[in-house]
């Protein structure tokens, strides 16, 4: 699959792709925060709202991104500045802030995770989950600028996860992402399969599962459930992080859009869901144990992992190798979304500066090492709340629309439509309806449907800002962490775009 003519890396194979692509949308998020998310929101009936997040904007977005970086070959920021030279910041922002804000904490909650592995060995939280994750574990100081210090423990873990994202992408895509994602995706099928049917099995599994599924259709009514909906399939689909147009930019001339867009978009889906029904088991379990209601089990977050999780594990027959099990999932299903990360920015890196991979790796990752111990600190968690909130439900959502504003508005779907036809090589009368039919509706989401759907989201979480600040946390900490980290990588981005590019590839501009 290697193309000669071209110098750029490529996937060795289109499963390679798809299970790097897959990796990458698969993470922490599907495993801990789609459960909750669904159960806040209505249950069952917060399929309604997820499913047309899906089909709105998930898989028109998704296919726009795969659809650039293939077109284009070329990262986010080259991508955007082939189609005007103004708008190369844009995928500079994205790489900058996904990489120097979300990856700097997504890699600390992985650290986390592998503590909690050694822990499960000894069941060392004890009989209080709760207190020993706050307290003992992360020793949280009570305020948002009192960081006193590093805790040693996490940061060790920090290093070990920082140096395997290191050593798979410093070689490359085939040779690194490839073959890690090979071996990772099967293993963390088979895990989660494993994990699933033994907490089916479990006493009161079924009560977990009715709670997680029963409709309450009066939420739908609710916009804060779509803002939800479209915040969710965002982070998890990892789209507006540049990842998708960097991975699709390694794909052979001949490879089909539409089809891995699909692919990627249903298995994601499709895992998060089934993920649900495993915690939502293990919570039904827990609640009979402990004869208490069940809601008062449901955690979010970080809370589901570390402090509800645990607390199962403890009362589990073979809790030990539940919890190896369980926490040695997350820690793949976080490395195969981390790499992808890093891979996004390094991609970026080398389309402008002409520097080989190598390098960019690992000055990329010593940056991103050190900001991630920002985190590790006694103040890191509300560190980590802040960045993540504010990334994620601003950050994410603005690329998402400035996107399909670019796409719609000024390139023209219509020249992305062409190039994703060009590759169908469907053939028939009831081919070419359907393929007319999709692709029509695909023009009408990002032209219409997926910007202003998204917009109403973010309009929304503002209005909710102005009203109180998140979660109580000081004025300060929100305008220092949250805004402040948009503005200052929005401010590298433009840094970024004025600088000469070296590797100008005229034919492809
Ligand atoms: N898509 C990744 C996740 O869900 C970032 O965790």
């Amino acid at each position: 699959m290697t193309n000669p003519t071209n110098s750029r890396s490529q996937w060795g194979s289109s499963i390679g792709f798809l299970l790097a692509a897959i990796g990458s949308a698969v993470g922490l998020g599907n495993i801990w925060r789609f459960p909750y998310v669904a159960y806040e929101n209505g249950g069952g009936a917060f399929l309604i709202p997820y499913v047309c997040a899906l089909v709105t904007a998930g898989i028109p977005i998704l296919m726009l991104e795969f659809a650039l970086g293939h077109k284009k070959e070329a990262s986010a920021p080259k991508a955007f500045f082939m189609i005007d030279s103004k708008w190369e910041w844009l995928g500079w922002w994205s790489v900058l802030f996904v990489m120097f804000g979300i990856l700097a904490y997504y890699i600390v909650v992985i650290g986390w995770c592998f503590n909690y592995l050694i822990f499960s060995f000894t069941l060392e939280w004890g009989a209080d989950p709760n207190t020993f994750f706050f307290d003992t574990f992360l020793n949280s100081s009570g305020n948002v600028w009192e960081l006193r210090g590093l805790n040693l423990e996490i940061a060790a873990s920090v290093v070990l996860v920082w140096f395997i994202n290191w050593l798979i992408t410093y070689r490359g895509i085939k040779k690194g992402i490839e073959r890690a994602v090979k071996f990772m995706m099967p293993l963390l099928f088979f895990i989660t399969a494993v994990i699933i049917l033994w907490s089916l099995f479990l006493k009161g599994a079924a009560d977990g599962i009715r709670l997680y599924v029963t409709p309450d259709f009066a939420k739908i009514m609710d916009l804060n459930v779509w803002v939800a909906a479209y915040g969710q399939i965002f982070f998890s689909l990892s789209l507006g992080f540049g990842i998708m147009i960097a991975y699709a930019s390694y794909l052979p001339k001949t490879a089909n859009i539409f089809k891995s867009s699909i692919i990627v978009a249903c298995t994601n889906s499709a895992y998060e869901v089934f993920a649900g029904v495993g915690v939502f088991s293990i919570l039904g379990y827990m609640a009979l144990q402990q004869g208490v209601p069940i809601q008062q089990t449901v955690k979010s977050g970080i809370g589901l992992a570390f402090v509800a999780y645990p607390q199962a594990i403890s009362m589990l027959p073979f809790g030990r190798l539940f919890g190896l099990l369980f926490f040695f999932l997350l820690m793949i299903a976080g490395i195969t979304s981390s790499i992808s990360i890093m891979e996004a920015f390094a991609s970026a890196a080398m389309d402008k500066f002409g520097l080989s991979r190598k390098p960019i790796i690992t000055t990329s990752s010593i940056i991103g090492f050190m900001i991630s111990l920002v985190f590790t600190t006694h103040a890191g968690l509300y560190w980590l709340d802040i960045v993540d909130h504010f990334l994620n439900h601003y950050g994410l959502l603005t690329v998402g629309v400035i996107e399909a504003f670019i796409i719609g508005w000024l390139y023209r779907t219509e020249k992305l439509k062409s190039h994703i036809v060009s590759q169908l090589g469907l053939s028939g009368v009831g081919h070419k309806i359907f393929r007319y039919i999709v692709l029509q509706a695909w023009k009408y989401c990002i032209k219409f449907i997926t910007p202003v759907a998204l917009s109403i989201a973010i309009i929304n979480s503002l209005m909710s800002e102005f009203s109180k600040p998140y979660s109580g946390y000081p004025i300060s900490g929100i305008l220092i962490l949250g805004v402040g980290w948009l503005l200052v990588t929005h401010m590298l981005a433009f840094g970024f775009s004025g600088l000469p590019w070296r590797t100008p590839d005229k034919s492809r501009m």
